[in-house]
């Protein structure tokens, strides 16, 4: 049986199969709308809060009128209460624009459970390979039609770029700008050990505040060391004492080779992934 548990605003958990979106949806037409991916950890949503403030955040900056903070952590309750509390998952929270011209928002909430895939990479760590993204560091910072830290619906670069690390025999990509600075992975963000110094890019790079890698970096004293956001190279990666790709769904992997050159071996990669309360 199909786990994967969808439940509809105003609708309730309804059947996986359910026609849900019309033909002129722009959510499906143009990719405009905004969504976020939640960790399902003991029944609920790892970090609702913070993904309900960047939920509200990116459709600020694409004039697209949510649903109240209330009505949206309802809809991800509703279907969590249809999901086993024991099960690790993702929710996966979406809100289109609607059909064109007529609105309103089509909005989701799509429980799954965590890809294989993802699970071996926690425990296997992940060859990446560099993927220039075509514009500098600070570009997005003066074209916000670069949709910079935002989190929509269009993701075909995204898939594009990992299909293509796929086709190079590799497990994932990491963006780099066209000045040499690294950026982020096409759903993860990139975190690196500089000494004691746990790094991640800074935001103003326009990259995806991530919310595993703030978690990360917040709780870094845990482990010994301080959090900083920092602007980074390819070769701060291949220098370091470990580097890593973290997201919401996949938690946090090692990252032992990028462009095929080998990265240190990363001990602390099981200490993070505790403090993020990820499984292996
Ligand atoms: C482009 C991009 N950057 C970073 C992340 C990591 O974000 P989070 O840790 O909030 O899941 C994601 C998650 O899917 C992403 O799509």
């Amino acid at each position: 049986m199909d786990p994967r548990v969808l439940a509809v605003l105003g609708r309730g958990v309804v059947p996986l199969d359910l026609p849900l979106l019309r033909a002129d949806d722009l959510g499906v037409s143009r990719g405009d709308g905004v969504f976020e991916t939640m960790h399902v950890r003991e029944g609920s949503a790892w970090l609702l809060g913070e993904h309900l403030s960047r939920m509200a955040s990116s459709s600020a900056r694409l004039d697209l009128a949510l649903p109240d903070h209330t009505a949206l952590a309802d809809l991800v309750a509703a279907a969590l209460q249809a999901w086993p509390s024991d099960r690790e998952g993702t929710v996966k929270l979406v809100c289109t624009r609607g059909p064109e011209g007529e609105g309103p928002p089509t909005v989701y909430a799509l429980v799954t459970p965590i890809a294989l895939a993802s699970l071996t990479q926690r425990r296997a760590g992940i060859t990446v390979v560099t993927a220039p993204l075509g514009f500098t560091a600070d570009a997005r910072a003066s074209a916000p039609w670069l949709l910079g830290g935002v989190k929509s619906l269009s993701y075909g670069v995204n898939m594009a770029a990992l299909r293509w690390a796929a086709g190079q025999g590799c497990d994932d990509a990491l963006f780099v700008s066209s000045d040499g600075e690294i950026l982020e992975g096409p759903t993860s963000s990139v975190v690196w050990l500089d000494g004691e110094t746990l790094c991640t890019v800074s935001l103003d790079t326009g990259i995806l505040p991530g919310l595993t890698a703030a978690y990360l970096l917040d709780h870094a004293a845990e482990a010994g060391l301080t959090g900083e956001y920092r602007r980074g190279t390819v070769d701060d990666l291949l220098d370091s004492s470990g580097a890593w790709l973290c997201s919401s769904g996949r938690g946090i992997a090692r990252i032992t080779e990028l462009d095929g050159k080998p990265l240190a071996p990363a001990p602390l990669t099981d200490t993070l992934r505790e403090i993020l309360g990820f499984a292996l």
